[in-house]
């Protein structure tokens, strides 16, 4: 038996305790339970500080058991399975009432589920063989973790396990896809762009990123660090951040590569990303960066691009984002 295989086979046995187990995917480390033990899943929601009504994705190990933790599957959550899984898309289907406790969907007669693409996760999945109810790992509100040490960090003595795959890969979270309806409607941008759900299903996709029916994670204040985070133009970015270093605060910058160069000096330039792909990947740490760095408020240049990892990274920046003060 390997290390990983022990720590996964403690893993799946608490998950089997009905306790919890943070691991590793692609997209950002989750805090699981058992989806079929309501119990472990209302102990989830109290250590995540979650509103019970907001539904948690259940994760699982292959496309198979789309049929058995979703009934009423239609075609098209199999053509996207197909394509995405293992991946970051999140399917929304029919909910299986034995297999997925409501608990799990604060009440919802649909379930998110997804096959996350990491070996730790996959190996946790596959000998646990059910469902794990896993939102991301952090206490609700705050932004989420993308290490182990972020876990530890936020959840403390509160998670036992605490499984170990390194930096997450992708670093935002998955698309959510809901083919429960007439026509097919995305609920979050995340790792898998609109572009190619839409090309695998041949048909438009309805946009329902906000408001009461979207999804609860599409809160207008949502992954925020302590630090006012706000958008700005790059060409914009010097005389609002001198405007602010007037007021005597500390200011941060995250931008792509090359930043804007003509920055005053106190202004703290957080290391940039080259590309889209680096700034999803790397966005999340950033903000705690933010934090760990005592800055007041940290300016944000969003990445160009309107589909795909660039809408999810705008997307996640927005929400993270404090109305701006004059
Ligand atoms: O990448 C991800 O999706 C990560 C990793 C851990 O898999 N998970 C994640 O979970 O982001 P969480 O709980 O932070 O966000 C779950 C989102 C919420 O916005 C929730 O409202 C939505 O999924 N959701 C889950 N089940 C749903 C359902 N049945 N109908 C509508 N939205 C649902
Ligand atoms: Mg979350």
């Amino acid at each position: 038996m390997t290390d990983t295989s022990r720590v996964v086979a403690r893993a799946v046995d608490a998950l089997r305790a009905g306790e919890l187990v943070a691991f590793p995917t692609e997209t950002v480390y989750g805090l699981g339970a058992d989806a079929a033990n309501a119990d472990a899943v209302r102990r989830l929601y109290l250590v995540k500080g979650r509103p019970p009504r907001h539904p948690v994705i259940v994760h699982i190990a292959r496309s198979d058991q789309l049929d058995e933790l979703g009934r009423d599957v239609p075609d098209d959550a199999r053509l996207l399975a197909d394509a995405f899984w293992p991946g970051p898309l999140t399917i929304v289907v029919r909910r299986d009432h034995a297999r997925v406790v409501p608990e799990v969907t604060g009440g919802l007669d649909t379930v998110g589920l997804r096959v996350p693409d990491h070996p730790v996760a996959l190996e946790l999945l596959e000998s646990f063989g059910g469902g794990v109810a896993a939102p991301s790992a952090n206490r609700f509100g705050r932004v989420s973790p993308t290490t182990a040490a972020h876990v530890r960090a936020d959840l403390g003595d509160d998670v036992r396990i605490v499984l170990d795959g390194g930096a997450c890969r992708v670093g935002v979270e998955s698309t959510i896809v809901d083919v429960t309806g007439a026509e097919p409607a995305i609920l979050r941008v995340g790792g898998v762009s609109r572009g190619e759900v839409e090309r695998v299903i041949g048909r438009v996709c309805a946009s329902r990123t906000s408001g009461e029916a979207a999804a609860p994670g599409t809160l207008a204040s949502h992954y925020a660090p302590r630090a006012e985070v706000e958008l700005v133009d790059a060409a914009a970015a010097a005389a609002r951040a001198a405007v602010i270093l007037a007021r005597s605060e500390r200011v941060g910058l995250l931008a792509s590569a090359p930043v804007p160069a003509d920055l005053p000096a106190p202004v703290v330039v957080l290391t940039a990303p080259h590309d889209t792909e680096e700034y999803a990947r790397v966005l999340y740490s950033r903000l705690r960066e933010a934090d760990d760095l005592g800055l007041d408020v940290l300016l944000v240049v969003s990445p160009s691009g309107s589909d795909g990892l660039g809408a999810a990274v705008a997307d996640r920046v927005r929400r993270a984002a404090h109305p701006a003060r004059p």
